[in-house]
């Protein structure tokens, strides 16, 4: 996948859920008593925002906080804008062992905001989940399982004005979109692969952004397709997929744009 971290990043707290998910549902849920034992593990950190203002603020006093992506150039705007002494940010593939196997059995603590929707095999990436955790350790998890985002992505992708350069490219549009899954679907693979269920809530999400440019920004930094097309179209190829976008979502009666979405909370634990 592809990610501008600096469009991105022009919205300091991109979805209010998820302030509401770290700040309010995690420290409800035990998540505010860490000690200088705990190592967190924070996955698919994207430019490090979150990390730096919601994840570090739970764990004042821990070891370490390792915070991972799958795209260095999110990595060095972490580094150069969200450091910090106790989060050590590196590049790294989710979905390949062999770089996370030097966390086996060690992480107390882990995080994942809105990664786990772009990865190929949620259910592997559960396991390594596992893996990585020590005993009673616990996992705190949220994705979009449904969005207005790739129903965009698809209607522009096949759009005739775009399909030449986009035909057959890879999406990443996750199975749980097409498939419609929901909680059940999640709470059956999680429990196969071993894990006890703390808490569990899939719900439609509306959020709203402040400005129209922070809209275009945020959602444009993410599109996988924008890469596939020739840079002098890109602007109007953004245009156009901010259009659908926003025509998929509307506007509040304020006038600012919204973004619907299902998503997927989850906290889990390693007996
Ligand atoms: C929507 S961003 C979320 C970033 C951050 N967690 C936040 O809350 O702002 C999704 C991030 O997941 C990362 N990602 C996608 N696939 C990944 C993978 N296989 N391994 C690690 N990170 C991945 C992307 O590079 C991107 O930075």
């Amino acid at each position: 996948m592809n990610l501008e971290p600096e469009s991105y990043s022009s919205q300091h707290i991109p979805l209010e859920s998820v302030k509401c998910f770290l700040s309010e549902t995690l420290p409800q849920l035990g998540w505010n008593r860490s000690s200088k034992e705990d190592v967190v593990l924070d996955v698919g950190c994207g430019p490090g925002g979150t990390t730096f203002q919601l994840v570090l603020p739970l764990f004042p006093g821990v070891k370490k906080i390792f915070a991972v992506d799958l795209v260095p150039a999110a990595i060095e705007f972490a580094k150069r804008h969200n450091s910090h002494q106790l989060i050590e940010y590196s590049v790294a593939n989710f979905e390949d062992w062999s770089i996370l196997s030097q966390w086996e059995g060690k992480i107390t603590r882990l995080v994942s905001i809105y990664c786990f929707n772009w990865l190929k095999d949620q259910r592997n990436a559960f396991q390594n989940v596992f893996k990585l955790l020590k005993k009673g350790g616990e996992a705190a998890i949220c994705f979009s399982t449904e969005s207005s985002y790739y129903d965009a992505i698809l209607k522009v992708q096949n759009d005739p004005k775009w399909s030449c350069f986009l035909k057959d490219i890879e999406n990443l549009i996750p199975e749980s979109h097409h498939k419609k899954y929901d909680s059940s679907y999640y709470k059956k693979m999680l429990e196969t692969t071993g894990f006890e269920i703390i808490y569990c809530r899939n719900e439609v999400i509306t959020e709203v952004t402040s400005s129209d440019k922070k809209y275009k920004d945020f959602f444009t930094s993410m599109c996988v397709l924008t890469p596939h097309v020739p840079s002098d179209l890109k602007e109007e190829f953004k245009h156009d997929f901010m259009e659908e976008f926003l025509r998929l979502n509307g506007r509040n009666d304020k006038g600012l744009p919204l973004f619907i979405s299902k998503v997927i909370q989850l906290v889990i634990r390693k007996p």
